[in-house]
Order: structure tokens, then C-alpha cells, then sequence
């Protein structure tokens, strides 16, 4: 448990009214809420640089249902890393449209390549890997 050290920062007028306009929209209790957790997000960034980290991912999908041997592909990627993939998620989102979500874990570099692949797959309208470390905790 570390404890929590108070600093101040100075910045303009305008840019602290976009930060608190910010804060409301994504229902941030405090500043300092907002504030730690921006930290957190960049300096966990910064942990992917070693690819060798350990860390937890999801890799979220959106796809063409209709694309041909898209459905197949996205299985053998998955069925070839089995040592990464922890589970998968899968919601019918319209007549066309599927969602899937996929759990990774393993060395950040390696989520990295997986998704990298997944997402390059012919009918993928949009991929985003997030990751998360141990290193991630408050107190
Ligand atoms: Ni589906």
C-alpha cells in the first residue's frame, strides 16, 4: 500500500474547462479520479514498450457475418494460440453484423501480433486491443 501524495499542476484557463467538461461526461467522482487514471492509462502504455510483460487483453471485433471463410479464419487464428486465448465472446448484433469480444493473455508483444492478425483479417470493420497489467493497482 503506498500512500497517496498530494501536487498541484498549472495549466490554462481553457484547457481546465475541457478537462472538468471531460470529468462530467465520463462520470469521474473527483479530479484527482480522472487524473490517476489518465497516469495509469499512459504509463501502462509505456509497459507494452518491454514486450515481454505479462498482461491481460480483450480484443473486440466488429465483422462482416457474410464475408466468406471470415468466420473459419477468425477460429484457426484463435485455435493456432491457444496458449493466449483465455475465452471469446460472441453477440449477433444485426442481419449482418457480428461482436466479438476475445480474452488474451500472455507476453504483451505476443497480444500484440494476435491482435495485429485478427484485426487485418478481409471483413473487419473495426478491432481495438486493450491491455492491462498487474502493475495497475492503487493502494
Ligand atoms: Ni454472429
Amino acid at each position: 500500500m503506498s500512500k497517496i501524495v498530494r501536487f498541484s499542476v498549472s495549466v490554462e484557463n481553457e484547457l481546465l474547462d475541457r478537462f472538468d467538461e471531460f470529468c462530467q461526461r465520463e462520470h469521474f467522482a473527483t479530479r484527482s479520479e480522472a487524473v490517476r487514471q489518465l497516469i495509469r492509462n499512459q504509463l501502462t502504455e509505456r509497459a507494452w514498450e518491454n514486450d515481454a510483460s505479462e498482461v491481460a487483453g480483450t480484443l473486440t471485433l466488429v465483422y462482416d457475418h457474410h464475408r466468406p471463410q471470415l468466420r473459419d479464419r477468425l477460429t484457426e487464428v484463435q485455435h493456432e494460440h491457444t496458449d493466449l486465448v483465455v475465452s471469446t465472446l460472441h453477440a449477433h448484433l444485426t442481419h449482418d453484423l457480428c461482436l466479438e469480444v476475445i480474452v488474451l493473455r500472455g507476453p504483451a508483444g505476443r497480444l500484440q501480433q494476435i491482435a495485429a492478425q485478427l484485426k487485418g483479417l478481409k471483413g473487419i470493420y473495426k478491432g481495438e486491443l486493450v491491455m492491462a497489467s498487474g502493475q495497475m493497482r492503487e493502494k
